[in-house]
Parts: structure tokens; sequence; C-alpha cells
């Protein structure tokens, strides 16, 4: 295919009531312009081209493998062409058009738009779609034949043509020197004072070229989002798309409207996904692992056979067979070995846990690199941070470390190790030494007995 994109991006976006620029809201944790870039790249477009306006420093972040050009005064969509015309200088070939407000437009219907053109080898296709309510849309006005002679905007309609149910998508494939070669003719003489992108497309009829309209199989790609109510519609339905792939793909949901997989995340099969599970950003889940409930994982990559309960990860790695939660929280740096274990209340930072290594409760463990082998008692801490500065702490395959441990960093405790229960342990541990660290217990004998009869 050889086509480039070009997306139209730079509008306002009120109706989100937002200090954000519309097209940075996200669907499934992609903000909505970048879920416009891929799909054009994965459809085949070889270069992307994103003209940005308002809010284009905050925009311009997330598109670092895109040409951008910057429309600075909203006069329409034929003027926000005219922003990036200069990019297209001397290119043959075809624009797919695209509006970074519709998330959920696919690939295959990208590719789709471009091949009727080829096909019809037109100067332009228009994706169209059949709508119950036509209100705001332009409207594809064709002649007997069939054939697209003009779209026509809302507020510009004649009465006939208001009642036309078929509407422009807003999504176009163009050959790119039939559409640079027409932007000078373009005027405001319009309802809207507005350049219209439109009326290429009629001047294009004018002067005899071929002028199609392809009508979408799935009228969702063509979803606009304007406000959060759309928003809200256009998640629900991303949700769908995705969560129906994962499912034929041999993933298991208990209730797939109560999980929430983000794009770009790969899930293997013979997975299980219980309810209230979020799965963002890149994570990489393989075979055989039972997630949820209640399980969020950002950007985490899980090997294989893992179970996952009630748990937080982020940029956390497990091997396979790793066991997390309830209630674990993995932050960045976290990497489990196989067979480790993350239990009940425990949080692990920037630390790895050896192979066959558990943290069984309601523990902390950062800045550690702990061998195999090793068991950690309930209540333990690594305290990495003396108000400055971090500092490590290492402990040897196969140590045992008593419950309520206080691991004060920098410290080394050996392999082979046991530290007694409720040590605090401020100096280096060597190989297979015992260490205890605590006072003598006293016992008073019937000393309960006596205070009781005392307060009589
Ligand atoms: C446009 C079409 C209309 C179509 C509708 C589909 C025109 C004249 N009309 O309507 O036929 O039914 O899309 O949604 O093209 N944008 C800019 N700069 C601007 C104006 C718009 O970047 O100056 C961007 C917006 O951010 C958005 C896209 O272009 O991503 C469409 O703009 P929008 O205002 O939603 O569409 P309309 O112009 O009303
Ligand atoms: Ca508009």
């Amino acid at each position: 295919m050889n086509a480039k994109a070009l997306i139209l991006a730079a509008g306002a976006g009120t109706r989100m009531k937002s200090a954000k620029p519309k097209v940075l809201h996200e669907v499934l944790g992609k903000p909505m312009v970048r879920w416009v870039v891929d799909a054009a790249r994965e459809a085949g477009c070889d270069d992307v081209h994103v003209v940005i306006g308002t809010g284009k420093e905050q925009v311009e972040p997330f598109l670092p493998d895109c040409i951008i050009s910057y429309q600075l005064e909203m006069l329409g969509t034929g003027h926000t062409v005219m922003c990036a015309a200069d990019k297209f200088e001397g290119y043959e070939g075809s624009i797919v058009v695209l509006c970074g407000d519709t998330p959920l437009v696919r690939p295959q219907t990208i590719a789709a738009l471009a091949e009727e053109r080829e096909k019809l080898n037109a100067a332009c296709v228009v994706l169209t779609m059949e709508v119950d309510d036509p209100q705001g849309y332009g409207r594809i006005v064709r002649d007997e034949q069939g054939n697209v002679i003009a779209i026509v905007e809302q507020k510009d309609c004649t009465p006939e043509q208001a009642a036309i149910t078929e509407c422009n998508s807003g999504a176009y494939c163009f050959d790119a020197q039939a559409l640079l070669s027409r932007l000078d003719r373009l005027t405001t003489n319009n309802a809207q004072g507005e350049y219209y992108l439109t009326d290429i497309l009629g001047f294009m009829v004018e002067d005899g070229l071929t002028v199609g309209g392809y009508v979408v199989d799935d009228n969702d790609d063509c979803l606009g989002v304007n406000d959060r109510i759309q928003q809200a519609r256009a998640i629900k339905i991303a949700q769908q798309r995705i969560n129906r792939g994962h499912m034929l793909n041999g993933v298991t949901m208990i209730d797939p409207d109560k999980v929430w997989i983000n794009p770009d995340v790969r899930v293997g099969t013979d997975v299980t996904i219980y309810p209230e599970t979020y799965l963002g950003g890149h994570t990489s889940i393989d075979d055989c692992c039972v997630l949820g409930p209640n399980t969020r994982l950002t950007d985490c990559v899980v090997g294989d056979h893992c179970r996952i309960d009630e748990t937080v990860g982020i940029e956390a790695t497990m091997e396979h067979d790793v066991t997390c939660g309830p209630r674990a929280y993995l932050r960045p740096g976290t990497y489990m070995c196989a067979h480790s274990k993350a239990g009940t209340h425990v949080e692990i930072k920037k630390s790895r846990i050896g192979e066959g290594s558990k943290v069984p409760h309601l523990s902390y463990i950062g800045d550690c690199t702990m061998g195999a082998g090793v068991n950690i008692g309930a209540g333990s801490i690594t305290c990495n941070y003396d108000g400055v500065n971090k500092h490590a702490t290492t402990i040897g395959d196969g140590a045992f470390i008593g419950s309520d441990t206080m691991m004060v960093a920098p410290v080394n405790i050996g392999a082979n190790t046991l530290v007694g229960a409720a040590s605090c342990i401020t100096r280096d541990v060597p190989d297979g030494a015992l260490a205890l660290e605590r006072n003598k217990q006293v016992n008073k004998a019937n000393w309960v007995r006596t205070l009781g009869k005392n307060k009589k």
C-alpha cells in the first residue's frame, strides 16, 4: 500500500470540559490520537502525519514517530490540511485523512478504504456510514447512478439533503496531488465560515474526476468522541472488541464486562481472568496464568503458570510459576524469579526475589538482591532509606529471615544464614551464621497473680 496518513487533531474539544487536549483523552489507557496513529501504521501507511494545535506542547510528546504540522487557528478541516500541505510536496500516492478523535477506526477499515480508491482509480473515496440520526454530520449526496457528487454540511443543507441518512465519517483516501492542487480553491463562503475539506470532493466531481463513497461495515469505527459520554461509549466498545479477541484466542473471562485490557497488551492461551482486572501499558501475560480478581498490572511481564490474585503491579517482571497476593504491590523494578512468592500485604520495589524465594506476609522489600530459596518471615522490612539516600540489601541463597526482622541497609546477609525473629540487623552476617539481635527476656514468676491480689 503506497499511502501516507494525515490525522487531523488540532481541534479544541471544548465539550470534554478539560484542561487536557481532547485527543489525549484515553480509551483503555491509550490516548485517542495514539489509537488512530497505530491503526494507520498497522494498515500499512508509511508515514503518519498529524496536525496539532490546541495544547500542542502536551500532544507532541505522544507522537515521537509522527511528522507534525501545526494549525494555530481553527479555520476548518480544509485549513487543517493546508497546514500540512508542504510536507507532501512532490508526493504521488494516497493520503488517508483520519480524525484524531475517532479512536475505534480499525486498520482493516483504513486498508479497505485505500484499496477501494485504487480499485475505482478515484481521486477520492470517502468513508461513509448509514445512521438513524444524521444530525450534525455532513450528508453524502449521490447522483442517480449512485456516484458521490458532493458532501453538504448540516448547516448548509436543503431540507431534502437534511433527510439523507448516509453521512460523512470524516475519513477519506485521496490521491495526493488531486487533493493538494485543489486546496487553494477552498473558500469560507458557507454557513460556518470555515474552509471545508469536504468541498474538495465537489471540485473533483466538477473537474470530471471519480469520487467514491465506501460504506463502513461497522459504524463504531467512525465514532467521534466529543464529550465524556461518547468517550465512555468508545471505551465500552473497545473493551468488547479486545476481550472478544482474547476469548477467541483461548482466554477465559469469568465476566468480560469487568475486565479491561489495553490494546497493546499480549495475553497467551489458557489464561483465566477473574473480574475487576485491568491490564495496562505493554503488559505481556504468558500461557496458563490465573489473574484476579481485583488485579491491576501495568507494563508487567508475566511468565507462564503464574497465579496473581488481588495484586497491583507496575513495571514488574515475573518468571514462570510465580505466586502473588492476595494484596501484593509490586513496584517498578521488581523481578520475581521462577517459583517465587510475594504474598499477603507485601510490597516489593526494585528488588530481585530469587528462584523459589518466598516473601509470604506483611513485608516491605526494597533495593534488595535476594538469592534462591530464601524465606522471609512475616513482618520483615528492608530499611532502605535513611531519610536522604536509598541503600541496598543483599540476602544470600537459602537464608532464613525470622519474623519481624529489620534489615538496616546497606547490609549483606550471607548464604544459609539464620536471623532470629525480631532482630534489627545493622551489620553484615557471614555465610552460615546465626544472627540474633534482641534483648534478654525477663520472666517474673507469679507476677500477674500478685498484682491482682494487691489490687484488692
Ligand atoms: C467534519 C466533516 C463532516 C463529517 C464530520 C464527521 C468537514 C467540513 N465536515 O465535520 O462532513 O460528518 O467531520 O465527524 O470536514 N479539526 C482540526 N482543525 C479544525 C477543524 C477540525 O484539526 O480547524 C479536526 C478536529 O480536531 C477533528 C476533525 O478535524 O479531529 C473533525 O472536526 P469536527 O469539528 O469534529 O468535524 P466537523 O468539521 O464538524
Ligand atoms: Ca467543526
